[in-house]
């Protein structure tokens, strides 16, 4: 951790008055709060009153007093947020987004509430009440300038919202962050409830329709904490074959939409989701033949800042980077290529599906299984336990132009099948999936009726492991004397998962 403290970042001396500890800051937060920490994937959360409110919690507990708030943050943390808090049992109410492994088993285990959400629709349930009153945000800020206005640092997410509902605001000034942000970000202070919605004027991924700054009245601001830390940096795996092959069946059904003449040859804007498929997704579009290519997202990988240096993307929006070590660098070293073609907005603007819809987006979100009908499970094993959550995949994947779903045919070294009769969980529906593209080939759906879509899944998406059986289980729901549009053996189905996983284990071990 770098630990060199740059104080000219706060250039308004009614804030700077407030610099404390993060010790002292934290006791503004109470027991039952609730609070909203900014960051989005691992980018622009709180480094250090997260910890000082670990030291309270355990002291609490040390006293034999419990002590656990609300967490409502953009998206997922890191592990010195949520992993510690929630190591100590200090988190009573998750929303909406997390990846943390403490947190996962915490919520599995039944010790934390879990709220699952679109990310779009966060801010809206928070203004209509949903989740009681917010008493205090803890932001973290790339500067404060000298009128007062905040400098956002590296996301957005639903900081305007925490800061505009909270009672009391703690900030933190974080100096590692590059002050070449400034500037790079837009919110949108014009969104309200119906009927007084107004439409959002954004026709191309690189419209500005906000202000560069977060604005926070200074009455507020209860306390300032300086620091230097660095936001997660977690490696992208190298691209192995598998991801290569799916990037190279996504490359090849875009040049086939372009060669139909449904879409232009630089595409439409990209949505890509997080993760090493997607990140090896990006990079392939760098070696395609399709440029200049637009991106209206949700993050930023390493992937696509390269996409943006190389000059295959002219312009990403967003709402938060999610860059490993070398794309941190990456960015700093090039950061004056990138401030004029980088938007990072808020949340429920980035994924806002008016504007999804118009701009036409071509989504690719990951899986954990399809079912043969393209029902898409995103977010829990074997249909009871919560992987991350469903993030921003549902915003894009119900509006979007082409709505992809991108998942190797199978896990656990093979020993599970992707693919299966009836998803154990279902985040997207039939209705919302039109292509499901596996390292086998593509299914692309559009257009086909149940019976069509299954053998369609089965013939290019399932693992040639899989393949019989799951031809065998659709052979006969279609014989069966209930069979009906979309032929199911109900009780088959919902046993296929430990039948065909434990033969599947049985035959690897
Ligand atoms: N059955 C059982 N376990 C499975 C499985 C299946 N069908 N498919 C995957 N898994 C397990 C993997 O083995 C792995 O377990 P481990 O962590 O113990 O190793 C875990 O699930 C994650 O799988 P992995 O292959 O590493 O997934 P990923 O990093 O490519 O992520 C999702 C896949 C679906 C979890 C991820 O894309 C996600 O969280 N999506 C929802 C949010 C989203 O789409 N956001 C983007 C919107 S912008």
């Amino acid at each position: 951790m770098v630990d060199f403290i740059d104080s000219s970042r706060i250039r308004c001396k009614a804030v700077a008055d407030l610099v404390m500890t993060s010790e002292e800051a934290a006791r503004f937060i109470a027991p039952g709060d609730h609070v909203g920490m900014s960051g989005f994937t691992g980018a622009g959360y709180p480094k250090s009153v997260p910890a000082a409110l670990v030291t309270r919690v355990t002291q609490a507990a040390e006293r034999g007093d419990h002590f656990a708030v609300s967490v409502w943050t953009g998206a997922s943390t890191a592990p010195e947020l949520d992993g510690a808090l929630a190591a100590v049992d200090g988190i009573d109410l998750r929303m909406p987004y997390q990846s943390d492994p403490v947190t996962r088993a915490k919520i599995n285990a039944g010790l934390m509430d879990y709220l699952d959400l679109h990310l779009s629709h966060v801010a809206q349930m928070v203004w209509e009440g949903f989740f009681g009153h917010l008493d205090v945000a803890v932001i973290e800020v790339a500067g404060v300038t000298a009128d007062g206005h905040l400098i956002p640092s590296s996301s957005v997410g639903n900081n305007k919202t925490w800061i505009d509902m909270a009672d009391r605001v703690i900030l933190e000034v974080n100096s590692w962050q590059p002050p070449e942000l400034e500037g790079m970000h837009d919110v949108y202070y014009g969104t309200a409830l119906p009927p007084n919605r107004k439409p959002i004027q954004i026709l191309r991924p690189g419209d500005r329709i906000g202000v560069p700054y977060l604005q926070c009245p200074r009455e507020k601001i209860v306390a300032v904490v300086e620091t230097n830390a660095p936001d997660r940096n977690t490696a992208f795996k190298p691209v192995d074959e598998t991801s290569r092959l799916i990037a190279g069946n996504v490359l090849e059904f875009l040049s086939h939409e372009v060669r139909q003449g449904r879409l232009p040859a630089t595409l439409l804007p990209l949505q890509s989701g997080v993760g090493n498929i997607a990140n090896a997704v990006l990079s392939e579009l760098d070696d395609g033949p399709f440029r200049p290519i637009t991106a209206y997202t949700e993050v930023i990988q390493d992937g696509m800042l390269e996409l943006l240096r190389s000059g295959t993307m002219s312009m990403a929006s967003a709402t938060a980077f999610s860059l490993s070590e070398a794309g941190h660098a990456g960015l700093r070293a090039n950061i004056a290529d990138y401030r004029d073609r980088i938007i990072l907005r808020p949340q429920e603007i980035s994924n806002h599906p008016e504007v999804i819809r118009r701009l036409g987006c071509l989504a690719m979100n990951g899986a954990i299984e399809a079912d043969i009908y393209g029902n898409i499970n995103s977010t829990h094993i074997m249909g009871s336990g919560i992987q991350n959550g469903i993030g921003g995949s549902g915003d894009f994947a119900r509006n979007a132009y082409i709505a992809m779903f991108l998942t190797p045919s199978t896990a656990r070294q093979g020993a599970i099948s992707c693919i299966v009769p009836m998803a154990s969980h279902v985040d997207h529906t039939e209705h919302d999936v039109h292509v499901i593209i596996t390292e086998q080939g593509v299914a692309d759906l559009r257009g086909l009726a149940p019976r069509r879509r299954a053998q369609k899944i089965i013939d290019h998406c399932a693992h040639p492991d899989y393949r019989p059986a799951l031809q065998d289980y659709f052979d006969r729901a279609m014989a069966s004397g209930s069979a009906r549009h979309t032929p199911h053996l109900l009780g088959e189905a919902l046993s296929w998962h430990s039948r065909y996983q434990q033969m599947g284990t049985m035959r690897r071990d």
